[in-house]
């Protein structure tokens, strides 16, 4: 089975490659390599034995997504990831993240709308429930008011993805991340922040490793039992078997509504320094770090309920916060080797 995977060079979309690969489907990628390289294919060639068919495009050219559905004409598995995904960058950049989010997302709709039958995963982000009331997060807990473009631009994809499956034969599942971190535990494939970490894992890994003088914990004046906010960290190979598992219930036809909804998580939150705290045990050395202030647009607490993950998805995260680190460790050190 012929699967596209949009976004495939990415940190998830790496990942989901090398887990689809594991499972028999046949993966073409496409990425126009903004947040990755083509080094990665090696990486993931180096853990599957197989080298997935890698076209490099940008999905914002419309004549070029058409001309390849045409070539490609017997896709009909889509995981959709391709996206910019950093928060301050948004807000700095909104029209970016709009043309880049939004367009690139219509433009391979477009193509699957021709179809008969189409199976599409797409990328979201629990960011979409901005501070929810009730922890841990259910799926039903209210969308609200984006925080950020970045958030906003995964909003408007649900939408638009849920108002399409009523005027095609599209069926979609709609996967919101939790925070993922961690690397492949060969260390092949892994994050590859470009520039300053915005993100808290991988400044851990980089202070650990000296590349940063000192990580500042922003703010621990939440109302959290020791102050700091609180995630709920899922490992990256977790997240890709996830994307593994739900396409493959599109492809058999076991989805119970045209679009659906799993909230992808651990179901454990841990706060900042619980997180610090994990990696000092697993790099056995002491982090760096001071108390800062809080960051702009930042929630005090997201942890998943992941019990219809579990029981109508049939999947449910391995790997514990110290496992996910100690790989995200190893992928640090192998890179700066
Ligand atoms: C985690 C915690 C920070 C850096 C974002 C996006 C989300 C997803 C994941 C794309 C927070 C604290 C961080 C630092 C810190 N991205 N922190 N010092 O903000 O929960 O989620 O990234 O899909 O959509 O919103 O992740 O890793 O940036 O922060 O204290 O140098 O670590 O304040 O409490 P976040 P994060």
């Amino acid at each position: 089975m012929k699967v596209l995977v949009t976004g495939g060079l990415g940190f998830i979309g790496s990942h989901t490659v090398v887990e689809l690969q594991n499972e028999g489907f046949e993966v073409i990628i496409i990425d126009n390599l903004s947040n990755s390289s083509e080094e990665v294919l090696v990486g993931i060639e180096n853990i599957s034995g197989k080298k997935p068919v890698f076209e490099k495009m940008d999905l914002r050219e419309k004549n070029a997504v058409i001309s390849f559905f045409e070539k490609h004409n017997d896709i009909n598995g889509v995981i959709h990831f391709a996206a910019s995904k950093a928060v301050g960058e948004s807000v700095e950049n909104p029209l970016l993240y709009y043309e880049n989010n939004i367009n690139t997302l219509v433009y391979v709709l477009q193509e699957l709308q021709k179809k008969d039958d189409a199976s599409f995963i797409f990328s979201s982000s629990c960011t979409v429930y901005g501070q929810a009331e009730k922890m841990p997060i259910t799926e039903d807990a209210p969308v609200q008011m984006a925080m950020s473009p970045y958030g906003n631009t995964k909003q408007i994809g649900e939408e638009i993805i849920t108002e399409v499956a009523k005027v095609s034969n599209i069926k979609s599942i709609l996967l919101r991340y939790f925070n993922p971190i961690g690397a492949h535990p060969t260390a092949e494939i892994g994050e590859l922040p470009i520039g300053v970490p915005q993100n808290l894992v991988p400044f851990i890994t980089q202070t650990g490793m000296g590349l940063r003088q000192q990580l500042a914990v922003y703010g621990d004046d939440y109302p959290t039992p020791d102050g700091t906010a609180v995630r709920d960290y899922i490992h990256v190979v977790d997240l890709a078997k996830a994307h593994v598992v739900a396409l493959k219930r599109l492809l058999e036809n076991k989805n119970i509504d045209k679009v659906e909804t799993f909230n992808l998580g651990t179901g454990t939150g841990s706060s900042v320094l619980e997180v610090i705290h994990a990696f000092e045990k697993v790099s056995n050395q002491k982090l760096n770090y001071k108390i800062v202030g809080r960051r702009e647009g930042d929630i005090t607490s997201a942890y998943a309920n992941t019990d219809k993950a579990n029981e109508v998805l049939g999947w449910k995260a391995q790997s514990t916060l110290e496992e996910s680190l100690a790989s995200a460790w190893k992928w640090e050190q192998k890179i700066r080797a």
